[in-house]
Protein backbone atom coordinates (compact mmCIF):
# COMPACT_ATOMS: atom_id res chain seq x y z
CA UNK A 1 0.00 0.00 0.00
CA UNK A 2 3.06 2.52 0.48
CA UNK A 3 3.93 2.74 -2.66
CA UNK A 4 0.48 3.72 -3.45
CA UNK A 5 1.06 7.34 -2.21
CA UNK A 6 0.61 10.05 -4.29
CA UNK A 7 2.69 13.42 -3.86
CA UNK A 8 0.39 16.89 -1.98
CA UNK A 9 -0.06 18.82 -4.82
CA UNK A 10 2.26 22.30 -5.08
CA UNK A 11 -0.65 24.47 -3.21
CA UNK A 12 -1.63 22.39 -0.93
CA UNK A 13 2.16 22.08 0.61
CA UNK A 14 2.64 26.28 0.54
CA UNK A 15 -0.41 26.06 3.01
CA UNK A 16 0.90 23.56 5.29
CA UNK A 17 4.22 25.56 5.09
CA UNK A 18 2.57 29.11 5.76
CA UNK A 19 0.53 27.64 8.57
CA UNK A 20 3.78 26.18 10.97
CA UNK A 21 5.51 29.47 9.68
CA UNK A 22 2.34 31.38 11.08
CA UNK A 23 2.13 29.60 13.86
CA UNK A 24 6.06 29.57 15.08
CA UNK A 25 6.02 33.49 14.71
CA UNK A 26 2.63 33.59 16.97
CA UNK A 27 4.44 31.19 19.39
CA UNK A 28 7.51 33.42 19.99
CA UNK A 29 5.84 36.50 20.56
CA UNK A 30 3.21 35.26 22.52
CA UNK A 31 6.34 33.83 24.39
CA UNK A 32 8.65 36.68 24.89
CA UNK A 33 6.37 39.61 23.74
CA UNK A 34 3.49 38.84 26.71
CA UNK A 35 5.13 39.09 29.68
CA UNK A 36 6.43 42.47 28.27
CA UNK A 37 3.05 43.81 27.10
CA UNK A 38 2.03 42.84 31.03
CA UNK A 39 4.52 44.61 32.69
CA UNK A 40 3.99 47.84 30.71
CA UNK A 41 0.04 47.44 31.47
CA UNK A 42 0.98 46.30 35.01
CA UNK A 43 3.40 49.79 34.95
CA UNK A 44 0.30 51.95 34.26
CA UNK A 45 -1.81 51.01 36.67
CA UNK A 46 -3.47 53.70 38.78
CA UNK A 47 -1.22 54.77 41.40
CA UNK A 48 -3.63 53.62 44.67
CA UNK A 49 -3.62 49.96 43.20
CA UNK A 50 0.44 50.48 42.27
CA UNK A 51 1.02 51.18 45.99
CA UNK A 52 -1.22 48.11 47.56
CA UNK A 53 0.98 46.04 45.09
CA UNK A 54 4.22 47.78 46.36
CA UNK A 55 2.98 46.94 50.11
CA UNK A 56 1.91 43.77 49.33
CA UNK A 57 5.71 42.58 47.77
CA UNK A 58 7.56 45.02 50.53
CA UNK A 59 6.36 43.97 54.06
CA UNK A 60 7.28 40.84 55.63
CA UNK A 61 3.62 38.88 56.34
CA UNK A 62 3.37 38.53 60.47
CA UNK A 63 2.39 34.95 60.95
CA UNK A 64 1.16 34.15 64.41
CA UNK A 65 -0.83 30.65 65.69
CA UNK A 66 -3.28 31.53 68.39
CA UNK A 67 -4.17 28.01 69.32
CA UNK A 68 -0.41 27.24 69.86
CA UNK A 69 -0.46 27.23 73.23
CA UNK A 70 -3.12 26.87 75.91
CA UNK A 71 -4.34 30.03 78.13
CA UNK A 72 -5.66 28.03 80.50
CA UNK A 73 -3.21 25.42 81.56
CA UNK A 74 -0.62 26.35 84.22
CA UNK A 75 2.23 24.70 82.41
CA UNK A 76 1.49 27.37 79.34
CA UNK A 77 3.99 30.11 78.87
CA UNK A 78 0.65 31.66 77.56
CA UNK A 79 -1.56 30.73 80.50
CA UNK A 80 -3.33 34.05 81.58
CA UNK A 81 -4.19 34.21 85.41
CA UNK A 82 -5.76 37.02 87.49
CA UNK A 83 -8.22 37.75 90.13
CA UNK A 84 -10.68 36.04 87.91
CA UNK A 85 -8.74 32.98 86.84
CA UNK A 86 -7.46 30.90 89.84
CA UNK A 87 -4.04 28.97 88.68
CA UNK A 88 -5.44 25.52 88.83
CA UNK A 89 -4.26 23.35 90.32
CA UNK A 90 -4.08 25.71 92.91
CA UNK A 91 -0.68 24.66 94.82
CA UNK A 92 0.77 24.24 90.74
CA UNK A 93 4.69 24.12 90.94
CA UNK A 94 6.33 24.25 87.78
CA UNK A 95 8.31 21.50 86.82
CA UNK A 96 11.37 23.20 85.20
CA UNK A 97 13.17 26.11 87.24
CA UNK A 98 16.19 27.25 86.96
CA UNK A 99 18.67 29.65 88.27
CA UNK A 100 19.52 32.35 85.74
CA UNK A 101 23.03 32.52 85.09
CA UNK A 102 24.37 36.21 84.92
CA UNK A 103 27.93 37.60 84.62
CA UNK A 104 27.66 38.83 88.03
CA UNK A 105 25.57 36.32 90.52
CA UNK A 106 26.00 38.42 93.20
CA UNK A 107 24.64 41.68 92.30
CA UNK A 108 22.02 40.24 89.65
CA UNK A 109 20.51 37.51 91.64
CA UNK A 110 21.05 38.49 94.89
CA UNK A 111 18.41 36.86 96.55
CA UNK A 112 19.40 33.20 94.91
CA UNK A 113 16.06 33.00 92.72
CA UNK A 114 14.64 30.89 89.71
CA UNK A 115 12.32 31.28 87.11
CA UNK A 116 11.12 29.04 84.38
CA UNK A 117 13.27 27.68 82.65
CA UNK A 118 12.65 29.19 79.60
CA UNK A 119 11.94 32.62 81.45
CA UNK A 120 15.45 32.22 83.03
CA UNK A 121 17.30 31.86 79.41
CA UNK A 122 15.61 34.41 78.05
CA UNK A 123 16.13 36.85 81.35
CA UNK A 124 19.69 36.14 80.54
CA UNK A 125 19.68 37.39 77.37
CA UNK A 126 17.80 40.66 78.30
CA UNK A 127 20.73 41.59 80.95
CA UNK A 128 22.63 41.02 78.20
CA UNK A 129 20.92 43.15 75.93
CA UNK A 130 20.98 46.03 78.39
CA UNK A 131 24.70 45.31 78.58
CA UNK A 132 25.02 45.69 74.95
CA UNK A 133 22.76 49.44 75.05
CA UNK A 134 25.29 50.24 77.72
CA UNK A 135 22.35 50.34 80.56
CA UNK A 136 24.56 48.46 82.90
CA UNK A 137 23.59 45.20 85.18
CA UNK A 138 19.40 43.57 85.71
CA UNK A 139 18.97 42.98 88.60
CA UNK A 140 16.23 39.85 89.76
CA UNK A 141 14.16 41.22 92.91
CA UNK A 142 11.70 38.48 92.68
CA UNK A 143 10.65 35.30 90.66
CA UNK A 144 9.28 32.01 90.98
CA UNK A 145 7.39 31.65 94.25
CA UNK A 146 5.34 28.68 95.74
CA UNK A 147 1.85 28.96 97.02
CA UNK A 148 3.15 29.06 100.63
CA UNK A 149 5.47 31.88 99.98
CA UNK A 150 2.65 33.84 97.55
CA UNK A 151 0.70 33.53 101.41
CA UNK A 152 3.29 35.10 103.14
CA UNK A 153 3.61 37.89 100.82
CA UNK A 154 0.19 38.89 100.73
CA UNK A 155 -0.16 37.98 104.37
CA UNK A 156 2.63 40.59 105.36
CA UNK A 157 1.47 42.77 103.12
CA UNK A 158 -2.09 43.00 104.37
CA UNK A 159 -0.73 42.97 107.81
CA UNK A 160 1.73 46.18 107.33
CA UNK A 161 -0.10 47.94 104.95
CA UNK A 162 -3.60 47.14 105.30
CA UNK A 163 -6.25 45.48 102.93
CA UNK A 164 -6.61 48.09 100.13
CA UNK A 165 -2.88 47.87 99.60
CA UNK A 166 -2.22 44.38 99.83
CA UNK A 167 -5.28 43.89 97.23
CA UNK A 168 -4.02 46.06 94.60
CA UNK A 169 -0.44 45.49 95.12
CA UNK A 170 -0.38 41.73 95.73
CA UNK A 171 -1.96 38.49 94.47
CA UNK A 172 -3.35 36.01 96.98
CA UNK A 173 -1.79 33.10 96.53
CA UNK A 174 -3.31 30.81 93.62
CA UNK A 175 -3.42 34.00 91.71
CA UNK A 176 0.28 35.42 90.87
CA UNK A 177 1.99 34.91 88.02
CA UNK A 178 5.26 33.83 90.44
CA UNK A 179 3.93 30.73 91.17
CA UNK A 180 3.94 29.92 87.29
CA UNK A 181 7.62 31.09 87.75
CA UNK A 182 6.88 33.40 84.43
CA UNK A 183 6.92 36.98 86.64
CA UNK A 184 10.08 38.42 87.48
CA UNK A 185 10.28 41.87 89.60
CA UNK A 186 13.65 43.23 87.83
CA UNK A 187 15.69 46.72 88.74
CA UNK A 188 18.78 47.98 87.54
CA UNK A 189 22.11 48.51 89.50
CA UNK A 190 22.51 52.34 89.95
CA UNK A 191 18.95 53.43 89.01
CA UNK A 192 17.22 53.04 92.55
CA UNK A 193 13.37 52.82 91.95
CA UNK A 194 13.37 49.28 93.36
CA UNK A 195 10.09 47.80 93.38
CA UNK A 196 8.82 51.38 93.20
CA UNK A 197 5.94 53.25 90.43
CA UNK A 198 9.20 55.52 89.90
CA UNK A 199 11.28 52.62 88.09
CA UNK A 200 9.25 53.51 84.69
CA UNK A 201 10.76 57.07 84.33
CA UNK A 202 14.28 56.11 85.11
CA UNK A 203 16.13 55.34 81.65
CA UNK A 204 16.71 51.55 82.47
CA UNK A 205 12.91 51.08 83.11
CA UNK A 206 11.86 52.97 79.99
CA UNK A 207 14.13 51.11 78.12
CA UNK A 208 12.98 47.95 79.71
CA UNK A 209 9.10 48.72 78.73
CA UNK A 210 10.09 49.44 75.56
CA UNK A 211 12.97 46.69 74.77
CA UNK A 212 11.54 43.48 76.68
CA UNK A 213 9.32 42.19 74.02
CA UNK A 214 12.26 41.29 71.97
CA UNK A 215 13.03 38.61 75.01
CA UNK A 216 9.35 37.62 75.14
CA UNK A 217 8.63 39.61 77.94
CA UNK A 218 5.92 42.27 78.79
CA UNK A 219 4.73 44.68 81.48
CA UNK A 220 2.28 42.94 83.29
CA UNK A 221 0.56 45.74 84.80
CA UNK A 222 0.68 48.39 82.78
CA UNK A 223 -0.23 52.30 83.98
CA UNK A 224 -3.91 53.14 84.08
CA UNK A 225 -5.46 49.42 83.51
CA UNK A 226 -6.03 48.37 86.94
CA UNK A 227 -9.79 47.75 85.59
CA UNK A 228 -8.85 45.28 83.85
CA UNK A 229 -5.64 43.46 85.38
CA UNK A 230 -7.26 44.14 88.91
CA UNK A 231 -3.75 45.35 90.36
CA UNK A 232 -1.58 48.79 90.19
CA UNK A 233 1.19 50.15 87.81
CA UNK A 234 4.13 47.98 88.55
CA UNK A 235 7.16 48.74 86.12
CA UNK A 236 8.63 46.21 87.64
CA UNK A 237 7.11 43.12 86.76
CA UNK A 238 7.63 41.24 83.66
CA UNK A 239 5.73 38.14 82.55
CA UNK A 240 7.18 36.14 80.09
CA UNK A 241 5.43 34.50 77.35
CA UNK A 242 7.60 33.70 75.08
CA UNK A 243 9.28 36.31 71.92
CA UNK A 244 6.14 35.35 69.27
CA UNK A 245 3.53 36.81 71.92
CA UNK A 246 4.89 39.55 73.10
CA UNK A 247 6.34 40.86 70.00
CA UNK A 248 2.41 40.79 68.62
CA UNK A 249 1.57 42.41 71.03
CA UNK A 250 3.65 45.35 70.74
CA UNK A 251 2.75 45.50 67.22
CA UNK A 252 -0.55 45.77 67.98
CA UNK A 253 0.11 47.81 70.69
CA UNK A 254 -2.36 46.08 72.93
CA UNK A 255 -1.26 46.15 76.34
CA UNK A 256 -2.55 43.59 78.56
CA UNK A 257 -3.31 39.70 78.13
CA UNK A 258 -6.92 40.12 78.90
CA UNK A 259 -7.80 42.61 76.16
CA UNK A 260 -5.26 40.36 73.56
CA UNK A 261 -7.32 37.02 74.03
CA UNK A 262 -10.77 39.15 74.56
CA UNK A 263 -10.97 38.05 78.55
CA UNK A 264 -13.40 39.17 81.04
CA UNK A 265 -11.69 42.25 82.73
CA UNK A 266 -10.56 41.28 86.37
CA UNK A 267 -10.73 44.48 88.66
CA UNK A 268 -12.16 41.63 91.63
CA UNK A 269 -11.87 38.54 93.25
CA UNK A 270 -14.85 36.29 93.01
CA UNK A 271 -15.02 36.31 96.97
CA UNK A 272 -14.00 38.58 99.41
CA UNK A 273 -10.55 38.85 101.13
CA UNK A 274 -10.70 35.80 103.65
N1 LIG B 1 2.50 41.85 92.36
C1 LIG B 1 1.82 40.86 91.59
C2 LIG B 1 0.43 41.27 91.29
C3 LIG B 1 1.85 39.52 92.29
O1 LIG B 1 1.85 39.50 93.51
O2 LIG B 1 1.82 38.53 91.60
ZN1 LIG C 1 6.05 40.75 90.47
Amino acid sequence: MAGNKRPLPMRLRRLITLSVAGALVIGVTGLFGLPKLLSEHVAQLPDSIQNIADQVQAKPVTIFDPPKYSIDEAGSIWAVVNKQRQISPLKYKPSRLSYPTFPKPKIQNPYGLQLRTEAALAAEQLAASMQEAGLGNLILNSGFRTYKNQQGLYNRTKDTRGLAVAEKLSARPGHSEHQLGLAADFSVQGEGCVIMVCFGKTEAGAWLAENAHQQGFIVRYPRGYKAITGFQYEPWHFRYVGVELATEMKVKAIATLEEFWSLESAPDYAAPAG
